[in-house]
């Protein structure tokens, strides 16, 4: 441990392997159990103050580990303290109640060997004219939780679609064989049953897009662009610790979660004591037979666990300082992911500007915003994460959507759920709903939420002329209350406001959470996916700070039957006015794939901004200098 060691620095990979040790020592890892998750446990806030205010040393250290015994299927919720050395807790999971832990790497593997040797399958690909089951790729997905016998779901499973990959480097995604899918029993390693409900011919033409017939010849009219910084970038980096103009913030990063930041201060005052996007759902809008189609990636996938390696130039241009993860596999052995978090300074166009017809100042100034970002691959998608803090104190969070689209056979012609990307080539209708977590502290714990409408006010003796326009504020009292839609018609937002502090006027002091303008889950209120989905079908959800309270479709997700996570966090209904709270918002696109999005798909961005909202009793940015040149003229003379 270093001196500006931190309780929340992520884990070391030598922390992982002490902590296996441990829990090879309570004999929790006899084979065949693996590890579905294994991640920092980090400390409750008290004792990261206690640490930070030196009343005691480092905190007590601990790793969490979700344990699957790839026989019994036993399923084993592990806490193990590193500090002293001993397990905290092994809770045996009960699967039925609350549901499985994440798929495993070897599960993948595992459901390849099980199909290709599978009869009743072979069949069904034969009877499409398909009998080389070297070239059949398997998708497993997960199985979602309808709980009707036919469903197989009590058990640990996966449903499986096919995909045929005529050559090696052919893109398989082109070639959905639709109409067959197959439940697949995990545990018992064998099939369930294979559903045969329609047959649709294998599209044909390929999807491979760095074949030159398929994307022609490169353009060669692109020039460079270089972005270089001669006096190096203007923040730095100590440990897990950025420090950037005003902000300083530290930098996690997770297995399940992926990028996690913690105690974001502006200016020296706190803002949020932690933030993650921790949860996602993407479900797909085709009630046919592939009506279970919905992947949680973050708590069935885990998709920091598949975080790509960056390079310079490629991902990421300009001046960038990298940071290494540590993930580990299904053994527990810790891998080192090289360049996996983006740091580095942009450009961010104009600032302010102003030419004063009256005393003749013209002035210009440039916004730049710190980035910080990672990028992971979750099977036929690749989602870019990224956090952008600006020099006027704007937080932003961006989700890039990037990949393939999940593909499907179409009927040709107009077709209700599916786009036609290729000849009879389909891409389904399908939202991404992700969830932050924001861990808010504006200017200290004390917080509270108000909902913010603008509207237009009617004619009357106040507003003879029609032209009123007013704020609704509504001050979210409870974790009831505070469930809430979005509603773009009447540009709602929430802020965040402190409860202790006040600006110049006599107003808390806050920050404004601007969602964007999309639909929250359009699955049915009264379907298994909205049980299972409780938080996408609400665009804001305040609750009380809980440590236990981190996963937005609770702890286990996959095959869970759903109540779990925020509808359950928000039961009390506690007081939130005046807490520590935290506050989670769903954002993300309902995707209508474009031909445009195929065979792979330009970048299509979602997120939302948090501004500081009578946080500063003026424009903090009024101290940014001119960039040196002819941009400046102040009363009519050049500078
Ligand atoms: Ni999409």
């Amino acid at each position: 441990m270093t001196d500006n060691w931190h309780p929340l620095d992520p884990a070391t990979a030598g922390e992982y392997l002490a902590g296996r040790e441990i829990m090879a020592a309570a004999g929790l890892l006899a084979d065949p159990v693996r590890f579905a998750y294994y991640g920092l446990e980090e400390p409750p806030k008290d004792e990261v103050a206690k640490h930070e205010a030196a009343e005691q040393g480092p905190a007590d250290r601990r790793l969490r580990a979700f344990l699957l015994n790839l026989e019994s299927g036993e399923s084993t919720d592990v806490v193990v303290s590193l500090t002293k050395g001993s397990v905290v807790r092994a809770r045996t999971v009960d699967t039925a109640a609350e549901g499985q832990l994440p798929i495993i790497d070897s599960e993948y593997h595992l459901v390849e060997e099980i199909m290709a040797a599978d009869p009743d399958w072979q069949a069904a690909l034969a009877r499409r004219g398909l009998t080389d089951m070297s070239k059949i790729r398997i998708a497993p997905i997960t199985a979602g939780a309808y709980r009707a016998p036919a469903e197989d779901d009590q058990r640990r499973m996966v449903r499986v679609l096919a995909f045929l990959q005529a050559g090696e480097h052919d893109l398989a995604w082109a070639h959905p064989v639709d109409g067959v899918t197959a439940h697949v029993d995990l545990i018992a390693r064998k099939v369930l049953r294979v559903i045969d409900a329609f047959q649709l011919p294998v599209p044909t033409e390929s999807g491979d897009y760095d074949d030159p017939a398929v994307r022609g010849p490169e353009r060669t009219t692109l020039r460079p662009i270089e972005i270089t910084q001669p006096e190096g970038p203007s923040f730095t980096v100590e440990g897990s610790l950025l420090r950037w103009q005003d902000w300083s913030l530290r930098v996690g990063f997770d297995a399940r979660e992926g990028l996690t930041l913690h105690q974001v201060e502006l200016a020296g005052r706190p803002v949020m004591y932690r933030a993650s996007v921790p949860e996602m759902v993407v479900p797909y809008g085709d009630p046919r037979f592939r009506y279970w189609q919905a992947y949680h990636d973050t708590g069935e996938y885990l998709v920091g666990k598949w975080v790509n390696s960056l390079e310079r130039g490629c991902d990421c241009l300009g001046e960038i300082t990298y940071l290494d993860a540590v993930v580990c596999g299904e053994t527990g052995e810790p891998r080192e992911v090289r360049n996996a978090i983006c740091v580095h300074e942009e450009d961010a166009g104009i600032l302010w500007k102003h030419t004063d017809i009256f005393n003749g100042s013209a002035q210009s100034r440039r916004q730049r915003r710190l980035v910080v970002s990672y990028f992971t691959t979750v099977g036929n998608y690749d989602y870019g994460f990224y956090w952008y803090f600006y020099l006027d104190g704007t937080i932003e969070c961006e989700v890039k959507m990037t990949g393939i689209v999940f593909t499907a056979g179409h009927p040709g012609g107009d077709h209700l759920y599916s786009t036609e990307v290729a000849p009879g080539l389909g891409a389904p209708v399908h939202q991404h709903l992700f969830s932050a977590r924001l861990d808010m502290s504006v200017d200290g714990p004390a917080n509270a939420v108000e909902e913010v409408d603008v509207t237009g006010l009617p004619i009357g003796p106040d507003n003879p002329y029609g032209n009123a326009i007013a704020q609704r504020v509504t001050r979210l009292s409870s974790e009831a209350v505070a469930a809430r839609a979005g509603d773009a018609s009447r540009g709602r937002a929430w802020r965040v406001l402190s409860t202790e502090r006040v600006n110049r006027f006599g107003r808390p002091t806050a920050f404004t959470l601007h969602p964007e303008p999309h639909p929250a889950l359009l699955a049915s209120p009264g379907s298994p996916l909205a049980q299972r989905a409780g938080f996408a079908a609400r665009a804001l959800w305040v609750t009380r700070y809980d440590p236990a309270h981190r996963y937005p479709a609770g702890d286990f997700v996959n095959q869970s039957p759903g109540g779990g996570g925020l509808p359950a966090y928000i039961a009390g209904d506690r007081d939130i006015d005046g807490q520590d709270i935290v506050v989670w918002h769903t954002f993300g696109p309902t995707h209508v794939v474009r031909t445009e999005d195929w065979p792979v798909m330009p970048v299509t961005r979602t997120g939302f901004m948090l501004r500081p909202t009578g946080f500063f009793d003026r424009n903090p940015t009024l101290d940014v200098p001119a960039p040196p040149g002819h941009c400046t003229i102040e009363h009519g003379h050049e500078r």
